[in-house]
């Protein structure tokens, strides 16, 4: 498999785009922001699977991050990236070289997607999920693919992704892929290059505590789902977690939070080892 095109500006993407639509091929886009592992690397073979090309874009995007802190250790490393998505079969990669590419000086607006936003990441990271719309709808018009790829890792970012693209009837179908999970059932995500070891050794509690709850919780649909929350939490603080964000049962389709499990549900939390903060959700019923 050939080397992925690199492409470090707009034009550029738009070009090869053509290039590939001029021949009657359909295109699949799959938005990150570097540091792939596994859970990236589904959503390429998954776009490669449904579409006859596939681009990855990186571009860590400031305006979704809500500490300084977070942006500055934000993990890059841009030839191992290339170096995986070739073994993929990626087509093409958008990775523009600098900020200004995407928000060029004098840059003012903005896309934001209420009532989905107003909860879970985003009651906890202000901006948060402005940032993610802003690009997401910018990248989508640039490239305007056939289809985009979005893991369910990140579920509401998925559930506002896909809202904004039906409220703004940009031409992509939005394509959920699942979670993907290291053996000990941790959630991938680029964040865990973060943990150090002892963290590391914790950071797998989140995903069995949430599908043992969603278990729980699913048994008795007609049961108050509060004292299995308030379960789920007091076994993560005992469990080494330093700070909880939240456990929540939301609607799966529109994350309006359930008492009980009155219709199908997601699971939902993100809690802090040290600096790091780690997010993941189970389907439950
Ligand atoms: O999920 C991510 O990596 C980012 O939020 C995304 C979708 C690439 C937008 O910057």
């Amino acid at each position: 498999m050939g080397s992925p095109e690199i492409l470090r500006d707009v034009a550029a993407l738009r070009r090869t785009v053509a290039g590939w639509r001029k021949d009657g091929e359909t295109v699949g886009l799959v938005p990150t922001m570097g540091a792939l592992h596994e859970g990236h690397l589904t959503l390429v073979r998954a776009a490669k699977a449904r579409c006859d090309r596939a681009i990855a874009t990186i571009f860590v995007n400031p305006k979704q991050f809500d500490r300084k802190e977070d942006l500055a250790s934000y993990p890059r490393s841009e030839a191992e990236d290339l170096r995986l998505l070739e073994s993929v079969g990626c087509d093409a990669l958008f990775a523009p070289l600098d900020v200004s590419v995407i928000y060029p000086p004098g840059f003012a607006s903005k896309v934001s997607v209420e009532g989905l936003t107003a909860c879970l990441d985003g009651l906890h990271r202000p901006g948060h999920f402005d940032g993610v719309t802003t690009v997401v709808s910018k990248l989508l018009l640039q490239a305007l693919p056939d289809l985009a790829f979005f893991g369910e890792k990140d579920f509401q970012q998925l559930t506002v992704v896909t809202r904004m693209a039906r409220d703004l009837d940009i031409p992509v179908e939005i394509a959920p892929v699942p979670t993907v999970r290291e053996p000990d059932g941790l959630a991938m995500s680029s964040r865990n290059r973060l943990l150090a070891p002892e963290q590391r050794a914790l950071a797998p509690l989140l995903a069995r505590v949430l599908h043992e709850t969603a278990e729980a919780i699913a048994v008795d649909p007609t049961a108050e789902a509060a004292p299995f929350l308030a379960q789920a939490r007091h076994r993560l603080g005992r469990g080494g977690f330093d700070k909880l964000d939240y456990v929540e049962l939301r609607a799966a389709d529109d994350l309006a939070e359930l008492a009980v499990l009155d219709r199908p549900g997601r699971l939902l939390a993100a809690a802090w080892l040290g600096r790091t903060r780690l997010i993941d959700n189970v389907p439950v019923g």
